[in-house]
């Protein structure tokens, strides 16, 4: 806990060894008043999950694989923000700490040379429209070599050792992304998302790029990437001129 320079975040850290996902012990967690900043960490997840319904592949002592309790005062509509913010956050570690170019795809997928090497869950519950907390989720590929990967993601997953050339201590790692974390959720609280939309469209693979977005509800929309609106929904031009916002889904550059 030395190397950890916060006030709030990983203050209180539970370790597993094995467990089934973080998110499901940080949710108990919250539900029994964890204050905000309680993280849980995992050697191993054997249901590890991802956005819309996918498996986290989180193989034992190879990665980061990480739960955070937010406690949110604003209503539903912002918690995009809270992923953005996330996003922000483990990128700027990354680069603090290995020196290599990582960047964000639209929301949260860290990408390092096209291939994702992280990945961000952001659950809310809520109650009456109100959030009661946010459990962030945080993946990261630390030291996976190449012959780690299963079959399915040797084409689209990399990892930190295997992007750097070295092994990376996955203690530092942390430390700089609760940091980040802790910092980045004070200046969000003193001045709103404005700063954190800026550091995000400065770090991002997505913006001005030409993109296809799925919207979960089935909704394919084509055009280019121009910018976060104030609630952190991706605004995306069409060719004719219409502005579209995507507030969840996935995108293709
Ligand atoms: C994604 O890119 O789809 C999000 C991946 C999020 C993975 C992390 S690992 C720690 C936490 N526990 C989980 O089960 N998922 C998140």
């Amino acid at each position: 806990a030395d190397i950890l320079n916060t006030q709030s975040f990983g203050q209180r850290i539970v370790v597993l060894d094995s467990t089934v996902s973080t998110q499901q012990d940080a949710m108990r967690l919250a539900e029994e008043g964890a204050p905000e900043g309680t993280v849980v960490l995992a050697e191993e997840q054997t249901a590890g999950r991802g956005r819309l319904g996918r498996k986290w592949y989180s193989p034992r002592g190879k990665g980061v694989w990480l739960s955070i309790v937010l406690r949110p005062t604003q209503p539903l509509a912002f918690t995009p923000q809270l992923t953005l913010l996330t996003g922000v956050a483990v990128c700027r570690a990354i680069r603090r700490l290995t020196g290599v170019e990582a960047g964000i795809k639209w929301p949260n997928d860290l990408l390092i040379h096209g291939r994702k090497v992280s990945g961000i869950l952001l659950e809310s519950a809520t109650e009456d429209q109100r959030v009661r907390y946010c459990i962030a989720g945080i993946g990261i590929d630390v030291n996976l070599n190449k012959e780690d990967y299963p079959e399915e993601l040797s084409q689209v997953g990399t990892s930190l050792k295997i992007e750097a050339g070295r092994e990376i201590d996955r203690t530092v790692l942390i430390a700089s992304v609760l940091e980040e974390m802790e910092q980045l959720s004070k200046l969000y609280a003193e001045q709103g998302f404005q700063p954190i939309a800026m550091l995000w469209e400065a770090l991002s693979v997505t913006m001005n790029r030409s993109v296809r977005a799925h919207t979960g509800q089935g909704i394919t929309v084509e055009g280019t990437a121009v910018g976060l609106d104030p609630s952190g929904a991706l605004v995306i031009e069409t060719d004719q001129g219409e502005r579209i916002q995507v507030i969840s889904g996935d995108i293709q550059l």
